[in-house]
């Protein structure tokens, strides 16, 4: 199931969130955020929090969240992440679907992200999404003391005819 959260959210979700994000990004070194800089960014009201989970959510472990933001007519992905039991099974796929939907939805025109070029795993789920490279960061992160550039991926959202 995936639950999308938007508003504040309470301590415990966004220390379990910092856990999963600790987990999955420990193999692309990747700086994980800090539960309190997660629950801050979901004071903003342009940022959601899509949460994937067993079906019962107050007792299950997360599977994945994504956080995005929307403003301007655009939707830009902060961080996306699978707990590692559960990656290869679909599950960012699914999450990533549901967010592109409520875009189509909400009228936004496209939606940008950022991928370390060392990133396989990631550059392929979005390919298979079907977002495309539409610029590069030189040195734009930093990995254990190694700077690495990014590609920008775009995907354009086609509005729902009402
Ligand atoms: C990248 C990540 C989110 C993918 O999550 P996932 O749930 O395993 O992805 P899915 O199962 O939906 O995979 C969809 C497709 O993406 C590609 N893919 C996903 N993981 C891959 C991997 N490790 N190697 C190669 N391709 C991969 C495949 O094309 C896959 O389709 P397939 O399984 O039918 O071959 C996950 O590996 C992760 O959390 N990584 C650490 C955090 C991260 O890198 N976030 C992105 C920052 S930009």
């Amino acid at each position: 199931m995936i639950y999308l959260q938007e508003g504040p959210i309470a301590p415990v979700l966004a220390k379990r969130v910092a856990d999963l994000q600790a987990c999955a990004y420990a193999e692309t070194g990747m700086r994980p955020w800090h539960a309190d800089e997660i629950a801050s960014l979901l004071n903003n009201s342009c940022n959601r929090l899509y949460v994937a989970h067993e079906d019962d959510f107050k007792n299950a472990s997360l599977k994945a969240f994504l956080l995005v933001t929307f403003v301007a007519g655009e939707a830009e992905i902060l961080a996306i992440a699978v707990d590692p039991h559960h990656q290869r099974c679909g599950v960012a796929s699914q999450i990533m679907k549901r967010m592109i939907q409520d875009c189509e939805q909400a009228g936004i025109g496209h939606i940008m992200l950022e991928v370390a070029e060392t990133n396989k795993a990631a550059q392929s789920l979005y390919h298979t999404l079907t977002f495309v490279k539409v610029g590069y960061r030189l040195q734009y992160y930093t990995f254990d003391g190694i700077e690495v550039d990014a590609y920008i991926l775009k995907r354009q959202i086609e509005p729902v005819t009402k």
